[in-house]
């Protein structure tokens, strides 16, 4: 079929529905919903057999809907209707939520619900959600309503009865009022709007956006007042408890996320003594623990998890994970499993952070080297076999940063994004030009790095960037991988071992890793110094989050007829 995905944003949910249409065998095109003309102009272009709407925030046009079928994913189920569904879901703490996949009518999600799927509630974030729940229960219900769409099923799984139109969480719902909300209501407005548009609050006397918040258990402190930092975390007290709050966004025009330290610290009234706050320091190795950075111990096999908020790994993120990694390095496991974090399991350098500092160059410099001393240490792991286990999406630096360890295994459902392109260009490092090619040959280097587009597990498999993928649920992909790494450990380990020793010896008697690092290095100086401002450009971009004006020419694959090669296709993307 002709399928054109139509989108606000190629958000993960995008990605994932592009990714397994494309591998199912369908005719892809993107476009972004930009206005009525352009989606118009789109599906004359391309006439396409239905339009698939994974993240839609308007209406589809008229004229469109009633050419085409359209199948809109809904992140609610059947019944429910409205822009902030899943927002709805976690601040009213339903225990049950779905996803339907609706037939655009005139009425905003209000035509005949075409398939659905539902599940359990987590405890966690919005985006975090939508990444793994939601995106499933999607996936699974839009196979279903594709083939209702077509005709190939009847009659509707589930034509809801009653409708209801939720709107827009009220502001006043998104706010915190710290001396009336309780520690845990604070956490649910909190997640119910993280990763966008953020719960407001104020805190040390400035008016702020609040993310990445987990309770601190057993401690509690006067309500909206700073306790405590740790890392770039600070402890507020609430009624019943007290929260670290991870991430903060100051109210105002071209404001972004950042460390809730580094927000106060530089803004906040010198009595609201952020900087001298007690620092309490992270806890790897504790239980349960404090901070992004967990390592547990089983058996043979020890597990580190750095779970940094969006994936982003910034200098300091980098320079305290790096002991950490070398301590454990010397403890007596024979396999370390890098489990990442549990929504991302890497998205390489931290943009907010570099877009934040005095200067973006230096600080690009300082990130990707403290990425690339983790990689080494990784790669210089020769008494111990050590493997990625990507539960969670990957891209740019975070996939080459997965390449480091011996073995790299995928969970079924996770998306890649490994290339540097969409990053103005990037040449990218972590060591990527010494292991893509052992991986994938010099053949596969291009068709890894040659395009823009998302992958699925399993595509990564069949190129061989992934060794191998696992089960799709994350709890069971967590087990599987333990349970795969104490094979790992015992049948074989010494001879892997003498051959891992041997094979580096080996390689670097040919090139020092140090050359191959060097080299990634003197072209990324070119990317944050030189003339072309792309990544900079790119990079501004993703962080204020600008609203996409044009459809790239690498998913709007219908504006590309009469483009000779994808060569120009991506050349013409790059002078856009
Ligand atoms: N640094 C800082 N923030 C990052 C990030 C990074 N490297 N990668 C992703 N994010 C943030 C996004 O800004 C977004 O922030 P929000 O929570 O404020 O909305 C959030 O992570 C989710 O990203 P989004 O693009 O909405 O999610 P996605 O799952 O649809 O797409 C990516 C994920 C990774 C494909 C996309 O964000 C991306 O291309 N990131 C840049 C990767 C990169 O170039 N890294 C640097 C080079 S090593």
């Amino acid at each position: 079929m002709r399928i054109l995905i139509l989108c606000h944003a190629f958000n993960s949910l995008s990605q994932r529905v592009f990714a397994e249409l494309a591998a199912a065998g369908h005719e892809v095109s993107v476009e972004f919903d930009i206005s009525d003309e352009v989606t118009r102009e789109a599906v004359a272009l391309f006439e396409p057999d239905v339009i698939v709407a994974p993240f839609l925030k308007r209406r589809i046009p008229d004229e469109v809907w009633r050419a085409v079928p359209c199948l809109i994913v809904h992140p609610g189920p059947p019944g429910d209707r409205g822009p902030n569904a899943l927002d709805w879901a976690v601040l009213e703490g339903k225990p049950e939520w779905g996803v339907s996949i609706i037939r655009a009518t005139g009425e905003l999600d209000g035509g005949p619900v075409l398939a659905y799927r539902m599940f359990p509630m987590r405890h966690a974030r919005k985006s975090s959600l939508y990444r793994f729940e939601v995106t499933e229960a999607a996936v699974a219900a839009l196979a279903e309503g594709l083939a209702m769409a077509l005709g190939r099923i009847d009659a509707p799984a589930a034509p809801p009865d009653t409708t209801t139109w939720r709107g827009a969480v009220p502001k006043g719902l998104r706010r915190i009022d710290w001396q009336a909300d309780d520690s845990e209501t604070i956490l649910r407005k909190i997640m119910s709007a993280d990763g966008q548009p953020g719960a407001s609050a104020v805190l040390a006397g400035l008016n702020v956006r609040l993310f990445d918040a987990r309770p601190e258990p057993g401690v509690s402190g006067r309500p909206g007042t700073l306790m405590a930092r740790s890392g770039g975390a600070v402890l507020v007290g609430a009624r019943g408890g007290a929260l670290w709050i991870g991430k903060l966004r100051l109210e105002g025009d071209k404001q972004f996320k950042r460390r809730a330290v580094d927000v106060l610290v530089e803004h906040a009234a010198p009595e609201a003594q952020a900087t001298s706050l007690p620092e309490w320091p992270p806890e790897p190795f504790a239980e349960p623990g404090r901070g992004p950075v967990r390592y547990r111990e089983h058996g043979n096999v020890g597990v580190l998890e750095f779970d940094y908020y969006n994936g982003a790994m910034s200098t300091g993120d980098c320079a305290e994970l790096l002991p950490v990694f070398n301590e454990i390095r010397s403890r007596p496991v024979r396999v370390i499993v890098l489990a990442g974090g549990s929504d991302f399991w890497s998205n390489g350098m931290d943009l907010n952070t570099i877009e934040a500092s005095m200067s973006a160059a230096d600080e690009s410099w300082a990130n990707i080297n403290a990425i690339d001393d983790l990689a080494e240490a990784i790669i210089r792991t020769t008494d111990k076999l050590t493997v990625s286990a990507l539960a969670g999406n990957a891209a740019a630096g975070g996939v080459f940063l997965a390449l480091a360890a011996d073995e790299v295994w995928a969970r079924d459902g996770i998306v890649l994004n490994p290339h540097y392109k969409n990053m103005g260009n990037l040449y990218g490092s972590e060591f990527w030009t010494y292991l893509l090619p052992k991986r994938v040959g010099e053949a596969g280097v291009e068709a890894v790095m040659g395009h823009r587009l998302p992958m699925l597990g399993r595509q990564a498999e069949s190129l061989g960037l992934v060794d191998a993928v696992g089960p799709n649920d994350a709890r069971r992909f967590r087990a599987w991988a333990l349970e795969r790494a104490g094979r790992l450990a015992d049948r074989g380990w010494e001879d892997a071992i003498t051959f891992k020793k041997n094979n580096l010896l080996a390689e670097e008697q040919d090139k020092l890793l140090e050359a191959w690092r060097a080299v990634e290095l003197e072209r990324m100086k070119m990317n944050f110094y030189g003339f072309d401002p792309s990544y900079h450009v790119a990079r501004y971009r993703l962080v204020q989050r600008t609203p996409h004006a044009w459809t790239p020419l690498y998913l709007a694959r219908h504006r590309c007829i009469g483009a000779e090669t994808r060569n120009s296709i991506e050349t013409a993307d790059e002078r856009r």
